[in-house]
């Protein structure tokens, strides 16, 4: 079914986009299985809409084993049954068209599960049709691997295989091999599936790890550094297996496929270590990813005014004027509220990164249930654990499970998530306080908080499309900027710290003419607030139109 979503006026729809992650099993149950489904995130695009959103990105949805909960992808053109049908899907995307959501899908590109039917072919001998598929090595005598590369679920990333009699890599788990992006046929293929997605109205993609498509074809040892990783291994330093130059050839073979249908965006799981390396995720010419991921400044990990500044603006100075695409959290990390939250201030400190995420120029991924100030819920026995990585690396590595809990709807049983007499996890306990119904009744609760800030990122012409300025920049403290839009400004101030900070501007070299302040939104009362003198209290968030 092709839908009308994409029109030559909006092929940049996603420039100022707020993008919403959903992890299916875990947002709504709507067969009662205790675990989320397509029709569940149908049956919330009120909730959506009302929320702000202008896209959902689903995490995989396709027929897996579940061994990494549907990144190990059996059939990349099908739906998994247990998350409903083709015609769910198509149906997800038509009424989401209705209430102006797009629909951003998952590619699982670096590797597929070892149920595939490319794996099962290219595992049964040496000479089938699809024997280079994949990364396939003879490995040194008695089975052992050829280097010592390491998955980075734990262990080497070479398992030993029969009928071949030979070893395969896998980045991740053994059940989920590499596929050989060396082999023209594996463009080939993965370029049709794309094509059959967009035919269906999907809006975009999200590039699975995409920095590690390429291994170095000599199959070199990795450099070995003097740490031991969480899984017990010795950690190399990954310079043969991640980010090789070959990447941004294939990322600019997605753009060209994806450009033959207007208005489709990529998006990329892009962990980078500096802004540098990022910049080129966009292109030379701009011709690979719209939207790489930044992780500099959500991942920082500490509220510290001066740090989070000086990623604002290498996002502002070093992106060749690209927007960059923020996140706080997701499925594979702690919650912002738990990496951030100093266990006094929490609220504060969420309402913060929220206005973090929400005020720049800049494209804003959120995870679902940040918007409540969704909490992780972590196991607290390896026997509760239903990521491996955490049953491998236990009690090192907890695993993902925390901060994937059911999404918290309603005080009643579940937090309204299902009918199961049990989930696939558990739910959160704070669900009775934290939840969409609740939160909606109550005028300061986060999720009003958020719901005011998307819409005036929409509404404001200068949050939506102004300049981003910084201002009082030696301050250590408090993180201020303004947004510009002609005449139009909006004044943001951060307090990063645990005491009340009085700021004072002088922004007539921006042309404001008077100390006022309006303020937007606020994460306390700010009454009486001035250019000359603001006062925050700890953690406190302030936006405000100046000279108004
Ligand atoms: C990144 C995904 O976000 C994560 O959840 C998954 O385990 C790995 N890629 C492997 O596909």
């Amino acid at each position: 079914m092709m839908l009308p979503l994409a029109t030559a006026a909006d092929s940049t729809w996603w420039k100022n986009a707020v993008i919403y992650e959903i992890y299916p099993r875990s947002f709504a149950d709507t067969n009662g299985d205790g675990i989320g489904d397509l029709n569940g995130i149908t049956q919330h695009l009120d909730y959506l809409e009302s929320l702000g959103v202008d896209a959902i990105w689903i995490t995989p949805f396709y027929p897996s084993p579940q061994v990494d909960f549907g990144y190990d992808i059996s059939d990349y053109q099908a739906i998994d049954p247990q998350y409903g049908t083709m015609a769910d899907f198509d149906r997800l995307v038509a009424e989401a068209a209705k209430h102006h959501i797009r629909i951003v899908d998952d590619l699982v590109l670096n590797h597929t599960s070892d149920k595939h039917a490319w794996f099962m072919e290219s595992r049964s001998s040496r000479t089938n049709p699809k024997a280079d598929w994949y990364i396939w090595s003879d490995g040194k005598p008695n089975r052992q691997p050829p280097n010592n590369w390491l998955s980075l679920f734990g262990h080497s990333a070479w398992q030993w295989d029969t009928p071949r009699n030979q070893l395969y890599y896998h980045e991740f788990y053994k059940e989920q091999p590499d596929l050989n992006w060396r082999n023209q046929q594996v463009h080939d293929a993965v370029d049709n599936m794309i094509r059959f997605w967009m035919k269906k109205g999907v809006a975009g993609f999200r590039l699975d790890a995409i920095t590690t498509l390429f291994e170095d074809p000599k199959l070199r040892d990795e450099p070995t550094l003097d740490i031991k990783t969480a899984f017990g291994d010795n950690a190399v330093n990954r310079q043969y297996t991640d980010n090789l130059p070959e990447v941004h050839d294939v990322l600019r073979e997605l753009r060209r496929v994806t450009n033959e249908m207007p208005g489709r965006v990529l998006i990329g799981e892009t962990y980078l270590p500096n802004v540098g390396e990022l910049a080129k995720m966009y292109g030379k010419n701009n011709d690979e990813l719209q939207l790489p991921m930044d992780t500099q400044l959500g991942f920082l990990n500490k509220l510290s005014a001066s740090e989070f500044r000086a990623k604002l603006q290498d996002a502002e100075t070093k992106l060749n004027g690209n927007p960059p695409l923020f996140v706080f959290s997701n499925h594979d990390n702690v919650r912002s509220w738990n990496r951030y939250g100093d266990g006094v201030h929490d609220e504060a400190i969420a309402k913060l990164i929220a206005t973090l995420l929400l005020t720049p120029r800049c494209v804003a991924m959120m995870y679902y249930g940040e918007e409540l100030g969704m909490t992780n819920n972590n196991p607290t026995s390896v026997s509760q654990v239903k990521d491996p990585i955490g049953i491998v690396g236990w009690p090192k590595e907890i695993g993902r499970d925390g901060e994937r809990t059911p999404m918290q709807w309603n005080a009643d049983t579940n937090a309204g998530f299902s009918t199961s007499h049990e989930t696939w996890l558990p739910v959160a306990p704070n669900y009775k306080t934290k939840n969409v119904q609740t939160e909606s009744k109550q005028t300061d609760s986060m999720l009003n908080y958020y719901k005011t800030l998307i819409r005036l990122r929409k509404q404001n012409a200068a949050l939506r499309d102004g300049e981003f300025v910084m201002i009082d920049e030696k301050n250590s403290s408090v993180l201020s900027y303004l947004r510009k839009n002609g005449g139009d400004i909006v004044l943001v101030a951060l307090n990063c710290t645990a005491t009340p900070q009085t700021v004072h501007f002088d922004l007539a070299a921006q042309g404001v003419k008077s100390t006022n302040l309006k303020t937007l939104l606020s994460s306390f009362q700010a009454s009486g607030a001035s250019t000359s003198s603001l006062t925050l209290p700890a953690f406190g968030a302030y936006v405000g139109e100046a000279g108004k």
